[in-house]
């Protein structure tokens, strides 16, 4: 296994990491405390290609791949875990276009999203009643009689949508046929559509910057032409966008173990207690080779599945692995990161309390660490 990554990947992280720490670094706290959606900056990460890193060139991406991704998202995380999530998911909106829509679609969307002029992309699949059972879901789209124009009614609610709100273009899973995965589709709905609403935003534990909301369908009609793949195969359009998303997580966890890992190091090295710095004593620093080691663990399971990708291999048990394990070890460390700063972890003078609110929705969003272990289990039990 090759572990040095290519000229390419090289690039594309050190396009990110320039960014990270002179463009998203500086206002991150500013970011959180104020609930700063990070719109300019959107724009600007849209210019640099980083809003289509698996994406075609010629639809303004930066046809670099998944493991470049996720070495760009990590970057991007460690200095602002909140406008990543905007940002992988709108990669995430981006491919999933590639991939299944028409050329028509590819024209109309992608670039838009991939140079940032759509701001970001949504993907609108939980409900109030269903986030792991996504299949369960009970938003309609009804056929339209072509005597009467033609096209789907969509009427329901979806629940936690990431940049739901500002998104230029979302993809809206609803139910076409029967109950079960076989019954729903997806489509492309652009943002100001008459019938669609968005709410007000949820007051988040960690991710402030980012804007997660609900969204309401209400008679919203939209084209024939806004089907995205076929009628029945949107489950499964969802299943390919989560399998990706959850690359796309991982990184955004390792970024953050990272912030954790360099906050700690710094303040274990100045800290002073009992006549030594905090850093020579055995407590601290076997918290710290834990976080150092798990963080290594973290990136090789992410970019083994970033890899399967890249070589269009199956990935998913290695993406759900991935994720199970940078999302747990994540939490586990953010924790720890506070304790070694003690009372000072605490508070909004250093960044480690902003960490480990960043870190506790790892768990809960792309999937659940439950259903990742259910992934991991159906495929190993095959
Ligand atoms: N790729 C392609 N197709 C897939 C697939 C995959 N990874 N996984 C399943 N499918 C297909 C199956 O092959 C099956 O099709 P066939 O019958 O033709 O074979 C069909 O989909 C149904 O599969 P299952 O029977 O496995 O479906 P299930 O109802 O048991 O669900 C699940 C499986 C893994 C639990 C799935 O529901 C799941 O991943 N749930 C979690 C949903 C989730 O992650 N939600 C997060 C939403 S997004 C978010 O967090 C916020 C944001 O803004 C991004």
């Amino acid at each position: 296994m090759d572990l040095e990554p290519t000229d390419t990947q090289v690039q594309i992280r050190d396009v990110a990491r320039r960014f990270a720490r002179e463009q998203l670094a500086p206002k991150a706290r500013q970011r959180d405390r104020e609930s700063l959606f990070p719109e300019a900056e959107l724009r600007a990460l849209g210019e640099l290609g980083l809003l289509g890193i698996n994406v075609p060139e010629a639809l303004g991406g930066a046809a670099a791949g998944s493991l470049a991704y996720a070495l760009a998202i990590a970057e991007l995380a460690e200095a602002c875990a909140a406008t990543t999530v905007a940002v992988a998911v709108t990669n995430m909106v981006a491919e999933l276009i590639v991939h299944f829509g028409t050329e028509a679609q590819q024209r109309a969307y992608v670039t838009a999203l991939t140079s940032g002029r759509a701001v970001a992309g949504a993907f609108a699949l939980s409900e109030t009643h269903c986030g792991s059972d996504a299949a369960a879901l009970a938003t309609t789209a009804s056929r339209v009689p072509e005597t009467s124009g033609g096209g789907f009614v969509l009427d329901g609610e979806k629940q936690w949508i990431t940049s739901g709100d500002r998104a230029g273009v979302l993809i809206v899973f609803a139910r076409t046929g029967g109950p079960g995965p076989k019954g729903v589709s997806a489509f492309l709905v652009e943002r100001d559509t008459p019938g669609m609403t968005a709410g007000k935003p949820e007051q988040k534990t960690g991710l402030r910057g980012s804007s997660t909301v609900p969204l309401s369908f209400e008679s919203c009609r939209i084209p024939a032409a806004a089907l995205l793949g076929t009628e029945g195969e949107g489950f499964k359009i969802a299943m390919t966008g989560l399998d990706g998303g959850r690359i796309g997580v991982s990184a955004q966890a390792i970024g953050v173990l990272r912030a954790c890992l360099a906050a700690s190091l710094r303040y274990a090295k100045q800290r002073r207690a009992f006549g030594h710095a905090i850093a020579e004593f055995q407590a601290i620093q076997w918290k710290l080779a834990d976080m150092a080691t798990d963080l290594a663990a973290a990136e090789l399971l992410c970019a083994r599945a970033a890899a399967l990708k890249d070589q269009g291999r199956p990935f998913s048990r290695e993406a759900s692995m991935s994720k199970v394990f940078c999302a747990d070890a994540v939490n586990r460390h953010a924790l720890e990161a506070v304790q070694i700063h003690g009372g000072y972890g605490y508070i909004d003078e250093f960044p480690v309390e902003r960490y480990l609110r960043d870190a506790r929705v790892q768990t809960l969003y792309e999937g659940t660490s439950e259903i990742q272990r259910r992934v991991i289990a159906r495929e190993i039990l095959k």
